[in-house]
């Protein structure tokens, strides 16, 4: 079974109603018929307008948003969605452990550990980078997390296999909860590595348990414990889960990108794949350093709007995933209706920076249509700040990109980040940084 298809084992024992026999479905007495996919029994609902103030009054201009909603909203999603996270220290400690020609001469690969805490002794991430060999000055990049370790990526035998702790997964070579050397490419069908340096971009990823790994260990062995106050044990209500940390890690690999004089740091674009593009959403509303943001069949508590509780629910997620996000958000268990923001304010926050939204037919557990009016509901703000914005109002045809300021797509097939995603993100970045012309299609 495909890599892809293994992470939606979820949606999978719902179809078989055996969701009850999951560890956090169980506690929940989560029912198979939870999960609706029929479009006519979504509910009837409000969005919350991201043009008007807590206080009902409406956002006219461009300054009442970036001065006012703007920080409304963000400290909306830091309280009850995803947790506020600590400040990014002002020192960083970092150390080029390999930097070589490699792919066969297309690329330099280039490997960085980057302490994640203002301590040289400290937790330390592993950033892989390629990029193009021919380059002849900083370059573009996207910076992307992994699921497990950056050897997966690539079966490019020069990267160092990573030592840290990941779910079990013998058909990717993850043995006893470490990488073996089976699971070097494992993933590498999510990653148009030579795609993209041919086009002249970098290309970087860091293994998301570096930061904090992916299971309900009380944050306990990742990032947060390093941020407790004395005596405390586990995030606040409104603190940072796991999907923050990583975010948290990603803008932490943007503060080493600045460093490198390799890389053009006004021209990175965050991406990610499923929790990872969730994760790359809120990690690029937060940090306007980002230049490009890109959400790969994110889903619930990434794009996709989570009043329509289509696929995957609020509930389902935070029993599932209890460490995703901050503990306040399972108040929001079957009560969508009272969250007091939606995935489309999540969208809005990048604006007005390019940002990208990719569904896929088979996905109907992430709600493509869901992925999709998120995206239209952060069309406002956009046009509001003088761009423009998402040029369809109607889902547009399967394989047929909708490319504005915000872009969109559904293609055809499962789960997963492919080479034609990777294609449309390359082309929505080349028009966006004024490359159009000199891509090489
Ligand atoms: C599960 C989860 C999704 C998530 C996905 C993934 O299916 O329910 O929310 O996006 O895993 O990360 O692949």
């Amino acid at each position: 079974m495909a890599y892809s298809d293994l992470m939606h084992w979820e949606a999978w024992l719902v179809l078989l109603g055996v969701a009850g026999m999951c560890a956090g479905a169980a506690a929940s007495g989560a029912a198979a018929d939870e999960i609706n996919y029929d479009e006519s029994k979504v509910p009837r609902y409000t969005l919350p307008d991201p043009l008007r103030l807590n206080d009902g009054s409406p956002v006219r201009d461009a300054r009442t948003w970036r001065e006012v909603r703007r920080p409304q909203i963000m400290q909306l999603f830091e309280t009850y969605v995803y947790g506020r996270s600590p400040a990014l220290p002002s020192t960083l400690h970092y150390e080029v452990f390999s930097d070589e020609v490699a792919l066969g001469g297309l690329a330099r690969r280039k490997q960085v550990r980057v302490a994640l805490t203002a301590a040289a002794d400290g937790p330390t991430m592993d950033v892989l980078i390629y990029l193009p060999a021919d380059a002849n000055g900083p370059v573009p990049l996207f910076f992307g997390l992994n699921f497990r370790g950056n050897q997966s990526v690539h079966t490019d035998p020069g990267i160092k296999i990573s030592d840290r702790w990941m779910p079990e997964d013998a058909g990717c070579g993850i043995v006893d909860h470490r990488a073996t050397e089976k699971s070097r490419g494992c993933s590498q069908a999510d990653w148009s590595i030579e795609a993209a340096l041919r086009r002249g971009y970098a290309v970087a990823t860091v293994y998301c348990g570096d930061i904090d790994p992916d299971f309900d260990d009380g944050f306990q062995n990742g990032i947060h414990p390093y941020y407790y106050r004395t005596g405390q044990r586990r995030p606040a209500a409104d603190q940072w889960g796991t999907i923050a940390a990583w975010a948290w890690g990603m803008r932490r690999a943007m503060d080493y990108f600045q460093r490198d004089h390799d890389i053009d740091a006004r021209r990175v674009v965050v991406l990610g794949h499923s929790r990872l593009g969730k994760t790359a959403l809120w990690a690029g509303a937060q940090d306007e350093r980002f230049a490009i943001v890109i959400s790969n069949n994110s889903g619930c508590g990434g794009a996709a709007l989570s009043r329509r509780r289509f696929g995957e629910t609020v509930r389902r997620i935070n029993t599932a995933f209890p460490h995703w996000f901050c503990d306040n958000f399972k108040q929001f268990n079957d009560h969508e209706e009272q969250l007091p923001v939606d995935q489309h304010m999540l969208i809005a926050l990048i604006a007005p920076r390019p940002v990208y939204v990719a569904s896929a037919v088979e996905d109907r557990w992430a709600d493509p249509r869901g992925e999709f009016l998120a995206a239209r509901g952060a069309d406002p703000v956009y046009r509001l700040l003088g761009t423009s914005g998402l040029p369809v109002d109607e889902m547009p045809p399967v394989n047929r990109p909708a490319m504005g300021t915000i872009g969109y797509h559904i293609r055809t097939g499962k789960h997963a980040m492919t080479a034609y995603d990777w294609e449309q993100y390359l082309t929505f970045a080349d028009r966006h940084f004024g490359r159009a012309d000199k891509a090489a299609h």
